[in-house]
Order: C-alpha cells, then sequence, then structure tokens
C-alpha cells in the first residue's frame, strides 16, 4: 500500500497570487491541484451561492457554514481519498481560509470558528499551510490589472476587509509556525515559486520529489 500523501495549502488575500503559485507548486511536487470553493458538485453550487454578487448575501453565520460545507464535500469526495490513495495534494485556500475571511474578515470569534471547520475537514488539518503575502496595497493593483471581469462578493468588500483578513492569516500562521510558511508574494512569480517548492522539499525531505 502506498504511503499516505501529504496535504499543502495555498492561502493568501484576493490578489497575492496564490493560484498561480499552487499551480507552481503542484506541477514540481507531481501533486493532485485542487481548490476551495467549488471543486465538488455540491460545491460548484455553493462557490456560486457565495461569492456571485447577483446571489443574495448570506449572514456571516451562514456564509461560515456554507463555506464548511464546502469544505466537508471536498474533504470526503477529493482529498481525503487522494490521500489515502497515496498522492501529495496541493489546495488552493482551506481551514485558514475560513478563520481569516469568516472570522477576522466579518468578526465571528476565531476559536468558535476552529471547532466549526476542524469538524466539517473531519480532524484533517493540513500538513503545511504557505501564506503568499502581500501588501493590501500590491494585492489591490495586482486585481485591477487582472482584467478578470467583475469582482467576486469578497473582492467588493474593500481595503478595510483585506487588511483585516490580511492580519488573520498572518496571526494563524505566528500562533502555529510548525505548520505554517510564510513566503514574501511581492517578488516575481518565479522567484516566489523557486522559494516555495525548495522550502517544501527541505521541511518533507525525499518524498516531495517530483514524478509520484
Ligand atoms: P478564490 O477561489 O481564491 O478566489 P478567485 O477564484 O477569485 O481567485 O477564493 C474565493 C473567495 O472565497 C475568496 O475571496 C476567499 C473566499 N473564501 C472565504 O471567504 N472563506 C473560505 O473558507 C474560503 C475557502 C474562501
Amino acid at each position: 500500500m502506498a504511503p499516505r500523501g501529504r496535504l499543502i495549502a495555498l492561502e493568501g488575500i484576493d490578489g497575492c497570487g496564490k493560484s498561480t503559485q499552487a499551480g507552481a507548486l503542484a506541477a514540481a511536487l507531481g501533486a493532485r491541484l485542487t481548490h476551495e470553493p467549488g471543486a465538488t458538485p455540491v460545491g460548484a453550487l455553493l462557490r456560486r451561492l457565495l461569492l456571485a454578487p447577483d446571489s443574495p448575501a448570506p449572514s456571516p453565520r451562514t456564509e461560515a457554514l456554507l463555506m464548511a460545507a464546502d469544505r466537508a464535500e471536498h474533504v470526503a469526495q477529493v482529498v481525503e481519498p487522494a490521500l489515502a490513495a497515496g498522492d501529495w495534494v496541493v489546495t488552493d485556500r482551506y481551514s485558514a481560509s475560513t478563520i481569516a475571511y469568516q472570522g477576522y474578515g466579518r468578526g465571528l470569534d476565531p476559536a468558535g470558528l476552529g471547532a466549526l471547520v476542524t469538524w466539517a475537514a473531519a480532524g484533517l488539518a493540513a500538513d503545511l499551510s504557505v501564506l503568499v503575502d502581500v501588501t493590501v496595497e500590491v494585492a489591490t493593483a495586482r486585481l485591477a490589472a487582472g482584467g478578470r471581469g467583475g469582482a467576486d462578493r469578497m473582492e467588493r468588500l474593500g481595503p478595510g476587509f483585506a487588511t483585516r483578513v490580511r492580519q488573520g492569516f498572518l496571526a494563524q500562521a505566528a500562533e502555529d509556525p510548525a505548520h505554517w510558511l510564510v513566503v514574501d508574494g511581492s517578488a516575481d512569480v518565479e522567484t516566489v515559486a523557486a522559494h516555495i517548492v525548495a522550502s517544501v522539499r527541505e521541511r518533507f525531505g525525499d518524498a516531495s520529489a517530483p514524478g509520484r
């Protein structure tokens, strides 16, 4: 039986570049690339409900529960089966996003959310969370330059919200440095990618060699 795979989450505020970095890391590791919210059929419906600007806005606790529901489905259908089969998984966002966005951003108690996200993920924590950290100014400029046609509901909340979310990620990383890697995301894409890959290999050793 193949040894169980590892779960690595890429985290950060909107516009930080983590989706690009998640793709680069997954390719370098030969890992399965996935994302939240919306990576399952149920999740795709939840994502639309949660993020489409024309969907009715849920209250903060409802938003947290729907994010947790998306994660429960993602873990059950995608992440856990892949890890059990011995694959490594790189996910573009995981539990830390709920603590940062619904906790620090929306103002819900982060400790209460911690219990919710642990339950939703059936206790499955990321082996490593990589925070691609940029200032809100850099992220805002990248989103504006990206021309991705219409910001989603979170991206419309403005710099005050994004500042709280960034603080939420930095606080989680500071509380649990053994499970976090914080990288400066303001450098060019290749430099950031090389740094993340080297740090992951250093942390997990030869098992993170490509070609798995
Ligand atoms: P993401 O897919 O990274 O955005 P994009 O497709 O625009 O690159 O994330 C979608 C949004 O969902 C993002 O604003 C963060 C938010 N989100 C939460 O608020 N809580 C969560 O638990 C997760 C997973 C995402």
